[in-house]
């Protein structure tokens, strides 16, 4: 939520932010800025998407080698040119931009503000301006250390970084609950929310904690925590390059991820499932498996797409390896003093590892003393650091804000876990060696959904898409689907969705069914096979409309649906990583065709680091 880019070197600055504010836009997309230093400081800003702020400077020179940037997603104040970052101090010596949000904002600026203080904007970042500026004081200590004072006295989370007009040669960035790197060049550095403006100039980086702040020079830079305590930090090689998070010929991101889900997924196992060995590896659990064998109960915690991810967890935990599972929103958890105690262990799922609540839910279960391990996508981010022990998705980076790729990701990671659990427990040598090839088999019936389904999801999008509402409906492992082809749709084409257990409309959502209700319904060859055609013989006794994703030929389907979209047969605990292709593909086609920007869905971010 929000990008911040920030850049110190020998090349155009104005360029290498721009650019970089460009592929941090997934971030936020209200207003966007930058800050180049110059001799004195040129600001920049504009309400509107980054490629406003391009065209606005496509008339002015912006020299300098030193600036900062910042792509917005409003939390105070509405998206405008005055709410926009980079904020300077009234007399323009310094700048900053800001991700997170001042708690105490509203204390601090009624007491800046009786101070004689006058605000620009109705941000709370302003606020922080002031307090440095105070600190500063027209130069009475130096800029880094009014920065240092005044993230003390606030409240709250801020990623930051800040340039001043006096100092061609300095470059100040701090954090506390929204992620920030240091990507380190050759007499060049860099500043980013995350790694996607970076690995175009360096792959070498510096993860900041929380509570740290770095000085940057040309000749190098010095890591201290806001108390000031000087640290030596390790620099990490990133694993992305610059191919992975360009769209590479697709018209969105979220459709290039939707059709690299093959190979995500080959990635995401390999090395992991061995059929030919009969072998099943989670190396970042390897020491962890006996205290999860033995949990009482495992409680998994995550938001949205990752959230269903969990719930399907539930259900493979649960089947495969008989070890209870409780899924909580992660946004619910810390709040509602969980009953965590011996024997239990925390799961959390999070594809960015930076997402506010998801890590509120962390540090709520480190706190009670109860081992946390994550599955996440994104190395080296917050929760990935801060769990105990964890997976990695290997899913390349995802940036379309709806989350595909990484969905499918993590409910593999799960099938593997659930596996892994009941390896020599609760399933047999022979039981492992036949749910491995299936596992092994996957990608390639994946790649099949995709080559055969897209052109007749198309059509049906066509029919479809002025509709007002949708249902969804799926039942055991497939009702976490149901409720994920839902969130999709709302998300992309703001048409209204419901997921359901397939078996629970007859308690209410059946009131809604009429000739203008089409209803999705996933009915896999499995052991709810039967109901679920029940379930649909009721939707179309009331004239709804329905589309089935199959993967069986009985002819059954054919003569009650309107539509019926047919899938590779696997077993009944895989088949969310094929039912929700489809659904994704539908929710694409729908929001293309209703005009709907689909990479950057309104009121939407990317990597929710706000709670
Ligand atoms: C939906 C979506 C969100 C995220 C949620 C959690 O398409 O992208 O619902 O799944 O914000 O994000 P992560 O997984 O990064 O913690």
């Amino acid at each position: 939520m929000c990008g911040i880019v920030g850049y110190i070197g020998h090349r155009p600055a104005a360029d290498v932010l721009l650019r970089g504010l460009q592929r941090l836009e997934y971030r936020g997309y209200d207003s966007a800025g930058i800050a180049v230093m110059n001799g004195t400081l040129a600001v920049h800003k504009k309400k509107g998407k980054v490629q406003d702020l391009a065209h606005l400077l496509e008339n002015v020179q912006v020299d300098g080698s030193l600036g900062i940037g910042h792509t917005r997603w409003a939390t105070h104040g509405f998206p405008s040119d005055v709410n926009a970052h980079p904020h300077a101090n009234p007399s323009g010596d310094f700048a900053l931009v800001h991700n997170g949000i001042i708690e105490n904002y509203a204390a601090l600026r009624e007491k800046l503000v009786a101070e004689g203080r006058t605000f620009q904007s109705q941000t709370d970042t302003e606020v922080l301006v002031h307090l440095i500026d105070r600190l500063w004081d027209g130069g009475a200590i130096s800029l880094e250390e009014a920065v240092r004072q005044a993230l003390q006295l606030v409240v709250g989370t801020y990623g930051i970084a800040v340039v001043s007009a006096h100092d061609p040669d300095l470059l100040i960035a701090a954090r506390k609950g929204s992620p920030l790197i240091l990507g380190v060049g050759e007499g060049e550095y860099f500043i980013g929310s995350d790694a996607a403006p970076l690995v175009e100039y360096t792959r070498q980086v510096v993860f900041l904690n929380d509570g740290e702040m770095v000085v940057v020079r040309r000749s190098g830079y010095e890591v201290r925590t806001i108390d000031n305590v000087v640290l030596n930090k390790e620099v990490h090689e990133l694993e992305w390059d610059l191919e992975q998070i360009e769209k590479g010929g697709y018209e969105h991101f979220m459709l290039k991820e939707i059709m690299e889900q093959p190979v995500s997924l080959e990635n995401c196992m390999r090395g992991r499932v061995q059929p030919a060995e009969n072998t099943l590896k989670l190396g970042g659990l390897i020491h962890e498996m006996d205290r999860l064998r033995a949990a009482r109960r495992i409680v998994i915690a995550a938001c949205g797409t990752s959230w269903h991810a969990g719930l399907v967890g539930e259900y493979l935990i649960e089947s495969l390896a008989r070890i209870p599972v409780e899924v909580e929103y992660a946004s619910e958890f810390r709040y509602r003093n969980p009953i965590l105690g011996e024997g239990d262990v925390v799961l959390v799922i999070s594809q960015s590892g930076e997402t506010a609540d998801t890590l509120a839910a962390v540090r709520e279960a480190k706190q009670r003393k109860v081992p946390v391990y994550g599955i996440c996508n994104v190395v080296g981010s917050t929760i990935a650091r801060e769990t105990d022990a964890g997976v990695y998705l290997h899913a390349g980076p995802e940036i379309g804000v709806a989350s595909t790729k990484a969905f499918t990701a993590q409910v593999t990671v799960l099938a593997m876990l659930a596996l892994k659990l009941a390896e020599g427990r609760t399933i047999s040598q022979a039981e492992m060696a036949h749910y491995l090839q299936a596992l092994a088999a996957i990608p390639d019936k994946v790649r099949a959904v995709l080559e055969t389904c897209d052109q007749p999801i198309r059509q049906i999008a066509q029919v479809y898409r002025y509709a007002s509402n949708f249902l969804y409906l799926g039942r055991g492992y497939n009702f976490p689907v149901a409720l994920e082809g839902a969130l999709k749709l709302k998300e992309i084409s703001y048409i209204h969705a419901e997921g359901y257990p397939a078996a629970e409309m007859k308690h209410g959502p059946i009131a809604l069914i009429d000739q203008f209700m089409p209803v999705v319904f996933i009915a896999m060859k499995d052991s709810t096979y039967d109901k679920v055609v029940s379930n649909i013989e009721e939707v179309v006794a009331r004239k709804g409309s329905v589309i089935a994703i199959t993967d069986t030929d009985n002819g059954e389907l054919d003569k009650l649906c309107e539509y019926v979209i047919r899938i590779p047969a696997t077993e009944e605990f895989l088949s969310p990583l094929l039912t929700v292709v489809p659904l994704q593909l539908l929710s694409y086609h729908i929001a293309v065709m209703r005009g709907c920007n689909v990479d950057q869905p309104r009121n939407l971010a990317k990597s929710v680091t706000v709670e």
